[in-house]
């Protein structure tokens, strides 16, 4: 006897899918068609009709507690009142009007005194619009063409994560390192001696960073002429106000933001020292979208409640709780499973020798915790929101628990 609760009703997920592979580029070639790259091979939603708060509920009427969260962006819960408050009063003022919107100016202003070592702002609209542009003004200030690079830094050519139809020129001067291994940065930066026009890096991801690592990191840059930039798109607005820069005490010349920024809406920002930033006059920077309003209007009420409340106080701390539990119920299990990240961005792998068996009692685990309403994602780590209560983390708890008696019945029918 296994208490598995009862399979979900997906039946209107999978109808759009259905209608969706024949016109969708974004589905038609995605793992949820090709079966190996899907996330869960068993029960998983494909398609949201609302979130509120912690919650979004799938087409089908099925309510979750989020932990994916947009990949990171609703930072302060989904379709937060007073942030869509504010985007709404911009969208009825108009927010793409060609001038610039006196919101363009408080949102820097309110960088500038949050972000350390920022002492200008350039606003952006993605991730890789903020890291791209970085590189370019590292690349123009030092008058080099390498970079090192470490994390996920966006999908642009000197950083797809796949080399087709990307030109081999555009990655060759870029080469990446071990985390957390000063040896392996160290013999980057020896093996191209006055070249290196950057070290552009997340300043974690899974694993956090070893006492010292990120300062050391940045003193090599710094003694090999080479900017150091932060790319605090997951860390920034969530590990601190001031993101990793203020949590790890490190100086950054250059940081990238995005993601919680703006609780969901897409603006990014690079700021910077005053003498680094100075060569945005010399290099090409632009979109037709940069100066639009609504988004940055979002952003000031995201960061202004970051700031004044205990919202990132409460994300810590209720990760934390999350993580422990989930410790302790693997700790119980006979299962090889190991949390890892800090808690802001708690996440967990199973391990197993076999790669298919692993997988077995992955989609068993995630497919459990779906079914009781908790969602997670398989392959990246979470994130936590501010909305999130002790109660969301019981229930998460809960579905975790039942998660790890699935995947432990999975583990041994193989
Ligand atoms: C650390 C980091 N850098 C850059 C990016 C790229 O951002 P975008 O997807 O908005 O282009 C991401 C996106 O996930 C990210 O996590």
């Amino acid at each position: 006897m296994t208490d598995r609760t009862p399979p979900l009703d997906l039946s209107e997920s999978r109808q759009l899918l259905g209608r969706a592979v024949r016109v969708d580029a974004t589905q038609a070639y995605s793992g949820y068609v090709l079966d190996r790259d899907r996330l869960v091979d068993g029960e998983y939603p494909l398609y949201g009709e609302r979130a509120s708060g912690a919650y979004v509920w799938d087409v089908d009427g099925n309510r979750y507690v989020d932990f994916i969260l947009a990949y990171g962006t609703v930072i302060l819960g989904h379709a937060d009142p007073v942030v869509s408050e504010a985007v709404v009063r911009e969208i009825r003022d108009g927010f793409a009007i060609t001038l610039r919107k006196k919101v363009q100016v408080e949102l820097a202003e309110l960088l500038v005194s949050v972000v350390p070592n920022a002492d200008r702002v350039f606003l952006l609209k993605s991730g890789s619009d903020a890291t791209s542009a970085a590189v370019r003004l590292s690349r123009a200030y030092t008058g080099r063409e390498r970079v090192i690079r470490w994390g996920y830094n966006g999908w642009h050519d000197w950083c797809a994560g796949r080399p087709a139809g990307v030109p081999e020129t555009a990655q060759r001067t870029v080469s990446t390192f071990r985390y957390n291994d000063l040896a392996s940065l160290e013999q980057e930066f020896r093996r191209h001696p006055g070249e290196v026009a950057c070290l552009l890096m997340m300043p974690f991801e899974e694993e956090p960073p070893a006492e010292g690592f990120l300062t050391a990191a940045a003193e090599l840059a710094r003694e090999h002429g080479a900017l150091f930039v932060l790319d605090e798109m997951r860390s920034g607005f969530r590990v601190a106000l001031g993101g990793a820069q203020e949590r790890y005490e490190v100086q950054a010349d250059i940081a990238t933001f995005s993601k919680a920024m703006a609780n969901g809406y897409p603006i990014s920002a690079v700021v910077g020292r005053e003498e680094v930033m100075r060569t945005v006059g010399d290099v090409h920077i632009g979109s037709t979208f940069h100066v639009n309003g609504a988004e940055m209007a979002g952003a000031v009420a995201t960061v202004t409640r970051l700031r004044d409340s205990d919202a990132l106080k409460n994300i810590e701390e209720l990760g934390a709780a999350l993580q422990r539990g989930m410790a302790e119920q693997i700790g119980r299990s006979g299962l090889d499973a190991h949390v890892l990240g800090v808690p802001q961005m708690p996440f967990m792998r199973f391990r197993h020798t076999d790669d298919r068996v692993r997988r077995n009692i992955q989609d068993a685990f995630y497919t459990e915790t779906t079914r009781r309403g908790v969602l997670f994602h398989p392959n990246h780590h979470w994130y936590i929101n501010a909305a999130m209560t002790h109660d969301d983390i019981e229930t998460a708890l809960d579905a975790t628990a039942a998660g790890f008696r699935a995947a432990e019945i999975a583990a041994h029918h193989d």
